[in-house]
């Protein structure tokens, strides 16, 4: 049955980019009824910290080293959450911004899973490429602020061009943002650009 990874990365319960991935995934459900959909919430998901057997298993690998026992068996948790991300057809990824860029929680993952020989290789003529093939993604990007028309429009947002960078990096370069924002101050805006994103979200999970 094919499927659609659905990362959530708020831990909020009121979150915005959770409402908006919730509207866009009910409307894929219906265009697409006979898919899987595998929800993974980051905040309750137990991530291995990047130390330790697993940051050594990377330099063994990059060191064109074997590894140890203990090596092995905190790669095979690495290996596991990248497994789920290459077995999905398609990927949702609902986030904050936090401080200009992503919360921790996306970044730990994305820490975990890309390893060489994973998700990417080195290749001495080529330099490095990428294992994964691409596949259609959206993200669900949440700002306090308005970083398209309002008053931040220009501030920098380095959690769009940081996530499009490291999903181009293991070939995921089919990748559509959709930011909801402003979601905090006036309650008039919020709801304008709420509502706006949650179209916008239905029509995209029709056609996703
Ligand atoms: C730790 C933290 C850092 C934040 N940093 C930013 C920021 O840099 N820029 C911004 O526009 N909003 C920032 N915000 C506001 C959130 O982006 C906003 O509340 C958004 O709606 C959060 O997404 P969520 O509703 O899905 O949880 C921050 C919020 C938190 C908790």
């Amino acid at each position: 049955m094919p499927k659609l990874l659905h990362l959530a990365c708020s831990p909020r319960a009121d979150s915005e980019s959770a409402a908006g991935a919730h509207v866009f995934v009910e409307s894929f459900r219906k265009a697409r009824p006979d898919w899987e959909i595998d929800p993974m919430n980051l905040w309750r998901e137990p991530l291995p910290e990047f130390e330790g057997y697993l940051l050594e298993a990377k330099y063994a690998r990059i060191g064109g080293k074997g590894f140890t026992n203990s090596q092995h068996d905190a790669f095979a948790v690495a290996e596991r959450l990248a497994l789920r991300l290459s077995l999905a057809d398609r990927v949702l990824i609902s986030t904050p911004m936090w401080n200009f860029s992503i919360p921790y929680k996306l970044k730990q993952w994305l820490d975990v899973i890309i390893q060489p020989g994973l998700t990417f290789r080195f290749d001495p003529a080529q330099g490095y490429l990428p294992l994964l093939k691409d596949r259609p993604t959206v993200v669900i990007l949440a700002s306090g602020s308005d970083f398209v028309t309002g008053m931040n429009r220009g501030r920098i947002d380095m959690a769009t061009p940081y996530l499009r960078e490291v999903l181009r990096f293991i070939g995921i370069s089919d990748v559509r943002f959709l930011p909801i924002g402003p979601t905090t101050g006036p309650a008039e805006p919020i709801r304008a650009a709420r509502d706006a994103a949650h179209r916008r979200l239905a029509e995209m999970a029709a056609r996703f």
